[in-house]
């Protein structure tokens, strides 16, 4: 992939193709048929003349425009200009200059697509952005700058984990996945931790282990630490569901859409991804990223229904399906995170239930938290980022659906609120540490792109998780 170059300035340089946006009710540019465009929020129409193509890109009404309006129109144009073929592209923002930031995110998120091995590269006709000037007034430079860089640290971040979630179980197994976790951080002030298999047993991590042993691909636990706060302040801990594979086990899911599963490791790559960024950004928190990881396949040393497995603290669980496997790796992970790290608080990423797509759908991730503050940092976070979370409950009341004859839990209940009781199961391991658990089965991929996005892996949760950690997340 050839850098891209980032420039903020007050007018284009060389021949880029430009981007402008469009408010619904302003004139239209000379010579724009009304007919042909409508300024709806999306709404695109294709300029040219003999030297350069302008797009020219609805945003919808002036007061209902935000942040996210920016993100998606600026991708929208960005991957329409790509599939043309265009390589440097300029975005006039001089009416927008608080929107930079969105703007730019919008642009780099839109420029990623997983280009897969082995195809024609002859044949590939979409276009790689090179350059990217952004335009503004010039009174209006040092603010966008700043808003450029941040936005161009979080998007890219979030385009390479996505490189690597979008790799296929065979690809990325468990111990490759903790390679690639070294090399990432070696370049940066973050210090990595790997427990193979044989750590894991010296510790007690009966969980992760269980759910690996039917794999040929042995599990791995990944810690990252990054410590940009002060030295005595307790961290935030950040665990993620790397689940690499997930055919359910012995309780095997059935072949339509299995191969999906390979996005089952989202959760622990947005955990990669948010610490990644944090220490590009210098953010001035401490942070420590917990990231349990297996393959759930069915062999002969599988885990099996009916199976009693002791968790890193002695909690038991007994296994009713092995194809609810990220909460067992989750609870080793999140026990590990409050005995070893005391955190101020603990937030949990997984792709954890089909349940919560029935309730939510693609567009939002499931929110279960008990302290109201961090639900409202989310929640905020979530509308500033295009990163929508939705709260669901996680009261007491759950937890009776999994309470188990032989052991502290079982890890499945009925069907009815099965968000909620797993929400509910992982919750457990946190104990009394203020705990939010996100379940991004809904959000972590899409097989239906939207216009701003190609399709695969999203990288949902590390922009939200920085706008949260920079409103207070971390106290
Ligand atoms: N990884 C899946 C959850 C999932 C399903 C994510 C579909 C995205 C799309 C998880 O491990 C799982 O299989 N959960 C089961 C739990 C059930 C056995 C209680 C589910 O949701 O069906
Ligand atoms: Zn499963
Ligand atoms: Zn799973």
């Amino acid at each position: 992939m050839p850098t891209l170059k980032i420039d903020v300035r007050t007018s284009p340089q060389g021949s880029p193709d430009l981007i402008t946006f469009f408010v619904k009710g302003s004139a239209l540019p000379a010579g724009v048929p009304p007919e042909e465009f409508d300024g709806a929020p999306g709404n695109i129409l294709l300029l040219r003349d003999k030297t350069h193509r302008t797009l020219l890109v609805g945003l919808g009404e002036k007061d209902k425009i935000e942040p996210d309006t920016l993100r998606r129109a600026a991708g929208t144009a960005v991957k329409h200009l790509l599939k043309l073929g265009s390589k440097e592209v300029a975005l006039d923002l001089v009416p927008f200059p608080d929107h930079v930031g969105a703007a730019v995110e919008g642009a780099i998120l839109a420029s990623y697509k997983f280009d897969g091995f082995g195809k024609d590269p002859a044949k590939n006709t979409r276009g790689v952005l090179t350059r990217l000037q952004i335009l503004v007034n010039e009174h209006e430079l040092t603010n966008a700058r700043v808003q450029a860089r941040d936005a161009e640290i979080a998007a890219t971040v979030t385009n390479t984990i996505r490189g690597i979630g979008n790799l296929p179980g065979n690809m990325l197994t468990p111990a490759i996945l903790a390679e690639k976790a070294q090399e990432l951080a070696k370049e940066r002030t973050l210090t990595v931790k790997v427990w193979t298999e044989r750590h894991l047993a010296r510790d007690g991590f009966g969980g992760i282990l269980a759910v690996g042993r039917g794999s040929v691909h042995p599990p791995r636990l990944i810690v990252l630490e990054y410590n940009g706060g002060p030295k005595k302040t307790a961290p935030i801990a950040l665990v993620g569901k790397a689940v690499t594979f997930d055919t359910g086990g012995i309780s095997i899911k059935p072949g339509a859409q299995m191969d999906e599963m390979k996005w089952d490791k989202m959760g622990g790559l947005a955990v990669l991804g948010i610490l990644l960024a944090a220490a590009d950004l210098k953010l001035p928190v401490n942070l420590v990223g917990l990231i349990p990881s297996a393959e759930n396949m069915p062999g002969p040393d599988a885990y099996r229904p009916g199976d009693i497995i002791t968790t890193l603290d002695g909690k038991t669980i007994e296994v009713l399906n092995t194809d609810a496997e990220g909460r067992i790796i989750l609870a080793d992970a999140i026990a590990h995170a409050r005995l070893a790290y005391k955190p101020s608080a603990i937030v949990e990423y997984s792709t954890l239930t089909g349940a919560v797509v029935m309730a939510l759908g693609f567009r939002r991730a499931g929110l279960f938290t008990s302290e109201e503050k961090l639900r409202d940092v989310f929640v905020a976070a979530g509308k500033a980022t295009g990163e929508l979370v939705w709260p669901l409950p996680v009261d007491e009341e759950y937890k009776e659906a999994i309470l188990s004859e032989v052991a502290t839990v079982k890890n499945i209940g009925s069907r009815e609120g099965s968000a909620c009781a797993s929400a509910s199961f992982v919750k457990l391991w946190a104990e009394e540490t203020p705990f939010v658990h996100l379940d991004i089965a809904g959000t972590a991929w899409t097989t239906k792109p939207p216009a701003h996005l190609e399709g695969g892996a999203t990288g949902f949760g590390v922009r939200l998780t920085l706008a949260a950690l920079r409103a207070g997340l971390a106290g």
